[in-house]
């Protein structure tokens, strides 16, 4: 049995999941409930849309995104996992560590009593990701779709010494058009503005876009909000375990080097990523478990 019937056997079901082999080896999750449809690809335990019922998609996906073994996606949800950015000592290892680009076991898969469905995945471990990195750990991350979209990383670490931890939910939001978009929340926050060469700078007032935008923001405060004027909505972002939150448009010149964003893709996306990094990595101790949450949902402005 392939991978797809195979996982269509143990989880499928009429009322709300089924999978399918999207390009050659790359199998997505497709989910329907009564609130919200989405689609999850299997490498990367990947949201790649999810659109609530009558409204436009949350969740912004490039028409322009590659699906491919050990590819990362353009759009969608993907995590950046165990590390964020760049590695800290070794430059040939992969930019948002390797969580996206490998595959993910889904572990469970079901219908709650309130009609939500969750589906729980769990990095599987191979000899490539142990020499990059070479701790004794688990991830898994805990997707649930509902009228807001959730999504739960957690880290354990199985090992004898601590460890440290750099990760993000780097997600693309779909805004009507970005130069009208602001995001509230993190007024007063300091943050390193990549575009000004990492400079540190304190945020006044809201978050708005003209430019490049590639910023973290520090003790961050679980709450943002993207004003979409174009698209008549507010998306509200509520997260724990995250005390930096990025935020990222590349604008046009870099949209167009990038090849997987197309003609004006930027002006239809935000990324707002719950994170820790830079200054905000985890230590985590041995038997720990770190909880990264964030839920989405979309309100009329
Ligand atoms: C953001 C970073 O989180 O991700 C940016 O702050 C980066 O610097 C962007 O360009 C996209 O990264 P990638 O690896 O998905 O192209």
């Amino acid at each position: 049995m392939n991978q797809t019937a195979e996982l269509n056997h143990r989880f499928a079901s009429a009322d709300f999941l089924n999978f399918e082999e999207k390009t050659d080896g790359f199998v997505v999750a497709n989910l329907t409930t009564p609130f919200a449809t989405a689609s999850i690809a299997l490498q990367g335990a990947h949201v790649m849309t999810y659109q609530p019922a009558g409204q436009p998609p949350l969740i912004w996906l490039s028409k322009f995104a590659k699906f491919a073994p050990g590819k990362s996606i353009r759009g969608g949800v993907p995590v950046c996992w165990p590390w964020f950015g760049a590695h800290a000592t070794d430059a040939k290892l992969p930019g948002h560590g390797f969580a996206r680009t490998v595959p993910w076991d889904l572990v469970d898969a079901r219908m709650l009593p309130d009609q939500r469905v969750r589906l729980v995945f769990e990095l599987e471990q191979s000899d490539a990701t142990r020499a990059q990195w070479p701790h004794a750990s688990t991830v898994k991350n805990t997707i649930t779709i509902g009228q807001e979209l959730e999504v739960e990383l957690a880290t354990t670490n199985l090992g004898a010494s601590p460890f440290e931890l750099g990760q993000a939910l780097h997600t693309y939001f779909e805004v009507g058009d970005i130069r009208q978009t602001t995001i509230s929340g993190l007024e007063d926050c300091e943050f390193i503005d990549k575009v000004a060469g990492g400079a540190r700078k304190t945020q006044q007032g809201a978050v708005n876009f003209t430019q490049e935008t590639d910023r973290v923001y520090f003790g961050t405060r679980g709450h943002c909000e993207i004003r979409d004027p174009a698209l008549g909505r507010t998306i509200v972002i509520t997260s724990t375990g995250s005390r930096s939150t990025v935020v990222w448009n590349p604008w046009t010149e870099k949209a167009d080097k990038m090849g997987d964003f197309g003609p004006d893709g930027h002006l239809a996306m935000v990324c707002v990523e719950n994170a820790n990094a830079v200054d905000d990595v985890i230590q985590l101790a041995p038997g720990a478990t770190h909880r990264m949450t964030a839920q989405y949902r979309s309100i009329k402005a």
